[in-house]
């Protein structure tokens, strides 16, 4: 479409937790994926993630512990990022929202909306406690939802129904910090609001000129664009970014961390360009530069957030480009074998799947693979430990591992791992071939249309129908009456081993750079300055005498009670 760079972003994750497959299947694995892919293709592309370090969730999470708001966030910011590295989520940068550049980048966009009257002040009822003496902004206080009655309710929405209300609302309001459950009184307080009507116009063109959308994400984003209200984004805490007025009233008040958290986005990239180029405004040619497809990769509750709010943010500075495409997953459930039920993944349950864990037990291959082939794009889906058996030995291990270890192997014993010469080809071989550049484009096409589940299923069909066209030609038969036959088949089938370990790249890195190493093809690394079309290579042929090394098993198989210790332990809590 005539862009020339495509800047990806993942959801940052606040760091007050783990990161568990949930998180994976929604924001990261697909982002991977996609940018994997873009950088074969040698798109100048980059990938930026982080962490989101302030807000309630935070504080909270410290005053639970004992702790302090530091303390937790320099924990899971590190868990984080080497739980991501492993998994080989390949972000360009790994920043954090609690670095002093955040606060230039913050106050800077904070500034300019307010100096274009996009933000004004407000007095707000709040909840009090005078236990405490303090504001109970957020998760500080819950009580009964005023819409759907759900006792457990925030301050000023409800995760059950999803309601958003004004906290005054909310039913038998109580503290929620430890040491203090009282009941608080409502108290008067001056806050700012970023006027989002003003942005209505604009937002709705914008909206309407990208019909492409998964409907999902339209469709919340449309439902908040058609009742814009103004937002208040400060809050009462001294854990956030300060709010840059001479206001007396603004001292002991922060930034919202939903304002702050998505320019992380800008910050994540200002460093970056700092790190690499030294240079401190390479981030612009990223974040003003028409020419660049922004994409956002986010789950489901952060819709609203990055197809409505964070938009309008950028509307108020000045010649900041506007996604492109927001890639909103669904939820990752989890499959509860004793209840037959699939529930909601819930820190309190205990259920969730802590990314650092699977990897110790499973490694990565097998968890990218089924978390792709699994990963709830239209609609919500299961995590479930024989389904991860059965996709794992069932299409990694049976369908793409035997089809390369066949074809390795008998290149080894009967062309000296040489790969074949040709014959004259038939209709079946050329049909072979014709397939491999089938499912170049077909994976292509559904990577670029975000369609992750189906490129995987495209990959593993080449393979499926490989071993259809091996069982066909019977080489091993062929061998003893017709060694040229038999070299013609091989040839062909070495052609879709290299087919395999290409396409596999974006999907399983590690698998892919393993087969790789085996055929003696190596895949050079791309980064934001782009490259070589290395997509293109998936048709080009090995050459007849093109050295290869012996066959490793690739994906070894997984034995049931192996699964069913591991989903044991998970079941026990002993995963999250
Ligand atoms: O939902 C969350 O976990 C948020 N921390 C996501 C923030 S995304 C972006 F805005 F930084
Ligand atoms: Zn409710």
């Amino acid at each position: 479409m005539g862009y020339k760079k495509i800047l990806v972003t993942s959801a940052l994750p606040y760091a007050n937790g783990h990161i568990h497959l949930g998180h994976i299947a929604g924001a990261y694995l697909p982002a991977d994926i996609y940018v994997r892919y873009q950088r074969l293709r040698g798109q100048k592309v980059l990938y930026i993630g982080g962490s989101d370090e302030y807000g309630v969730p935070i504080t909270l999470t410290a005053l639970k512990e004992g702790t302090t708001p530091k303390d937790v966030i320099d924990r899971y910011h590190n868990a984080n990022a080497e739980a991501f590295r492993r998994l080989g989520i390949s972000y360009d940068i790994y920043g954090r929202t609690s670095w002093d550049l955040h606060i230039d980048t913050t106050q800077s966009f904070f500034t300019n909306l307010y100096n274009k009257q996009y933000i004004f002040p407000r007095e707000m009822e709040l909840w009090y406690s005078t236990k405490t003496n303090r504001f109970l902004p957020d998760r500080y206080v819950k009580g009964q939802c005023p819409r759907c009655g759900y006792e457990d309710a925030n301050g000023d929405e409800c995760e059950k129904c999803g309601a958003q209300y004004s906290a005054k609302e909310l039913i038998n309001p109580r503290a929620n910090i430890p040491g203090d459950n009282s009941t608080p009184v409502l108290k008067t307080s001056l806050h700012w609001f970023l006027n989002l009507p003003k942005f209505q116009e604009k937002l709705t063109q914008w909206l309407e000129s990208h019909p492409e959308w998964r409907s999902n994400v339209r469709g919340i984003a449309w439902s908040w664009i058609e009742d814009l209200r103004p937002r208040c984004i400060t809050r009462d805490t001294d854990w956030g970014v300060p709010i840059p007025l001479d206001h007396p009233d603004a001292m002991n008040k922060r930034i919202y961390v939903w304002f702050d958290a998505p320019i992380g986005y800008v910050t994540n990239t200002r460093q970056w360009g700092i790190d690499k180029y030294n240079d401190p405004y390479a981030w612009e040619d990223w974040w003003k530069n028409p020419d660049t497809r922004l994409i956002h990769f986010i789950g489901k509750d952060n819709v609203p957030f990055h197809a409505v709010i964070f938009p309008a943010m950028l509307m108020g500075q000045d010649n900041f480009i506007l996604a492109d495409n927001v890639v909103g997953n669904e939820y990752l459930n989890i499959f509860n074998r004793r209840t037959g039920k699939s529930e909601k993944g819930s820190k309190s349950r205990g259920n969730m799947i802590r990314v650092s864990w699977a990897i110790d037990k499973l490694g990565t291959n097998s968890i990218r693979y089924y978390i792709c082939s699994i990963m709830p794009e239209s609609k919500d889906s299961d995590f479930d430990w024989n389904e991860f058996r059965n996709h794992y030995n069932g299409e990694l291990c049976d369908i793409v591992g035997n089809f390369v270890h066949r074809t390795l192997t008998m290149i080894m014993k009967n062309f000296d791992g040489k790969v074949p010469s040709p014959g004259i080809m038939d209709e079946a071989d050329n049909a072979m071939l014709s397939a491999i550049s089938t499912a170049k484009e077909g994976v292509a096409e559904s990577i670029e249309t975000f369609r992750f589940r189906l490129a995987l299923e495209r990959w593993v069909d080449l393979a499926r129908k490989a071993n259809v066209y091996f069982d066909s030609k019977q080489p091993w038969a062929t061998r003893k009456t017709d060694i040229e036959r038999t070299g013609t088949t091989l040839y062909v089938c070495a052609q879709v081993v290299k087919a395999l370990a290409i396409l596999m790249n974006p999907f399983i890195p590690d698998g892919s750079l393993e087969l790789c190493s085996i055929i003696n093809y190596e895949i050079k690394q791309q980064g934001p300055e782009g490259g070589d079309d290395i997509w293109e290579e998936i048709t080009k042929p090995l050459h007849a005498g093109f050295s290869l090394n012996p066959p490793k098993v690739l994906f070894p198989k997984m034995e049931a009670e192996f699964i069913e210790q591991i989903a044991e332990e998970h079941e026990k809590g002993l995963a999250s």
